[in-house]
């Protein structure tokens, strides 16, 4: 595996990637990481490896996506450790530039998708999601990839990611081969996410309540319990189990993500961040109707 820091020596060894797999005919999966690698990332990798002749992954932590009372600063950076799993996993290039490779002086452009990226996460994180898309759309230019793997565990920035490449109608990905992929569990349930490491033992513990109580609610609801009800309950067992306060707790259409009052015949998501110490978690289930 090659590790590459400029864009220069990106498109070097991009185009050689792409050479050496039969000239335009060597397929290209992107995975762009924050890093702080963990069994979620390593599960893309595994997905675009059997999807794709080369895998490029990136690690990237972008202070564009983090407000100013966020944990950029503590944000686990470990490119040494990553990069071996990465190798280990059969990357054939790693892309890691620096802040100043990614935002040279002088750049002056923004990336915002209305709608989907204006409650959930994007209310109470103003500016998170026209930080992610700017810098994903940078990633897909870069790299030019035939194929993206995405995480379902940040459902939302799937959708804002998703509902971009539909509007600017990229063409590499093209808006399908964007690929999300399913939410890797802890033996308790806790969605494995990089932030899961600021846990103490005991919140530790404690955070598994999250996936328990949302089964449960999911259960619930698919059965016709009522879906202001349940939502409360879910709240309640939360703030019961330790979580200090809870920022969202909604049944959504999967797609836009509306808040729906009742389950109706589309694909449902629940959504719930909720905060525990000075950590706060996310994770998303499906809600399918009986
Ligand atoms: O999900 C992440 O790790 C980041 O938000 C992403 C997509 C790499 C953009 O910085």
């Amino acid at each position: 595996m090659q590790t590459v820091k400029t864009l220069d020596m990106l498109r070097t060894a991009l185009a050689h990637l792409r050479g050496a797999g039969g000239g335009d005919g060597a397929r290209i999966a992107l995975v762009p990481t924050m890093g702080a690698l963990h069994e979620g990332h390593l599960t893309l990798v595994r997905r675009a490896r059997a999807e794709a002749d080369h895998v490029v992954a990136s690690i990237f932590v972008n202070p564009k996506q983090f407000g100013a009372n966020e944990d950029f600063g503590a944000y686990p950076r470990q490119l040494a450790e990553d990069a071996a799993m990465l190798e280990s996993e059969g990357v054939a290039l790693l892309w890691a530039p620096d802040a100043a490779a990614m935002y040279p002086s002088g750049f002056a452009t923004n990336v915002s998708v209305a709608g989907v990226s204006e409650g959930l996460c994007g209310a109470a994180r103003p500016g998170h999601f026209d930080g992610v898309a700017t810098v994903v759309l940078k990633l897909f230019n870069q790299v030019s990839p035939d194929i993206a793997f995405f995480g379902e565990k940040d459902y939302q920035q799937l959708a804002v990611i998703r509902a971009m490449a539909r509007d600017l109608d990229l063409t590499r990905p093209h808006p399908q081969a964007i690929i999300g992929v399913p939410t890797v569990r802890e033996p308790d349930g806790l969605a494995m996410s990089s932030r899961n490491r600021y846990l103490s033992p005991g919140e530790r513990a404690a955070a598994a309540a999250l996936p328990r109580a949302m089964r449960q609610a999911v259960a619930d609801m698919e059965s016709g319990t009522e879906v202001a009800g349940t939502l409360a309950g879910l709240e309640s067992e939360l703030l019961a189990a330790g979580f200090s306060s809870i920022d969202y707790a909604v049944l959504a259409d999967a797609a836009s993500l509306e808040p729906l009052a009742s389950l109706g015949k589309q694909p449902t998501r629940l959504l719930v961040a909720a905060r525990i110490g000075g950590t706060r978690l996310i994770d998303n289930m499906a809600v399918v109707p009986r």
